[in-house]
């Protein structure tokens, strides 16, 4: 199946490493050219690096997605785009860095990005959830919090954008980042590793290029008919059925 990805172009926020650095990768491999921010700039320049030899062109920039002005400055150098993939999360516990960084920011990119994303034919927003939108987790109330609140903003913009701009969700379960959250616990905390593969029907997680090659498809011309939905890519771990 061709995606008809080549030719598009993407910009995804926190594309250095993790889920959100496959997503850059799959895209590029694909023929998008491809956009991509965070706020480490040695990890940035490695990104985009590692990507050089893709079909698609890659650059990235240094900025943080909370400074408003930086992030419509870049918006406005890169001019009309595609594919918009809000990626960033403040990975937290805490409420106001999941207010401030899941919530406000990512509300405030994506508004900005929606002019930009006007003049497509192929116009997609992809946002970067979580199952813990739907699942309870005393220990991580904001984190999950925030994410069941971005699909549900998410949602209601694909019917304010639609038919212009198809907009959709797709949440990983868990997933192992080199370096990541996952990774430290299973150097650390071996019993509690070994614990969250067993509550994963296929016995492992995921690996950030599973996550991304959904992305990719979700966000392609290929998926012209997918909208206001929420993929959950997570193993068949969350047992309630998604209606
Ligand atoms: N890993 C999982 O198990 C899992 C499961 C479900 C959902 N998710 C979701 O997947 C997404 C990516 O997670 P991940 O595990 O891949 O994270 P990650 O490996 O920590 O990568 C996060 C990326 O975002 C950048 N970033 C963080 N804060 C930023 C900010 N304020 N402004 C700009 N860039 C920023 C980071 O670079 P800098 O630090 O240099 O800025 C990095 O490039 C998140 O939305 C997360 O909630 C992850």
């Amino acid at each position: 199946m061709d995606l008809k990805l080549a030719g598009l172009r993407a910009v995804v926020t926190g594309g250095s490493s993790g889920i959100g650095a496959a997503i850059v990768r799959v895209l590029a491999e694909e023929g998008c050219d491809v956009y991509f921010c965070a706020r480490g700039q040695a990890s940035v320049h490695a990104a985009q690096a590692d990507c050089a030899t893709l079909p698609g062109r890659v650059q990235g920039v240094s900025l943080d997605v909370s400074d408003a002005g930086r992030v419509q400055q870049w918006f406005s150098a890169l001019g009309a785009f595609d594919i918009f993939i809000p990626n960033v999360s403040a990975l937290s516990a805490n409420w106001d860095d999941a207010i401030a960084t899941d919530i406000r920011a990512t509300v405030a990119t994506t508004e900005a990005a929606i002019p930009f994303l006007a003049s497509s034919a192929n116009a997609a927003i992809t946002y970067i959830g979580s199952k813990a939108g739907s699942l309870a987790a005393p220990n991580s109330a904001a984190y999950g919090a925030a994410k069941a609140a971005m699909a549900h903003y998410m949602k209601s913009l694909a019917l304010r954008l639609l038919p212009s701009i198809r907009v959709n969700t797709v949440s990983p379960g868990d997933t192992l980042v080199e370096g990541g959250f996952w990774d430290k616990v299973r150097a650390q905390e071996p019993a509690t590793y070994q614990q969250v593969q067993q509550r994963n029907p296929l016995g492992r997680l995921a690996s950030p290029q599973e996550i991304a090659r959904v992305v990719a498809f979700v966000s392609s011309p290929a998926a012209s008919f997918v909208a206001g939905a929420n993929w959950y890519v997570d193993g068949g771990s969350v047992a309630h059925v998604q209606i």
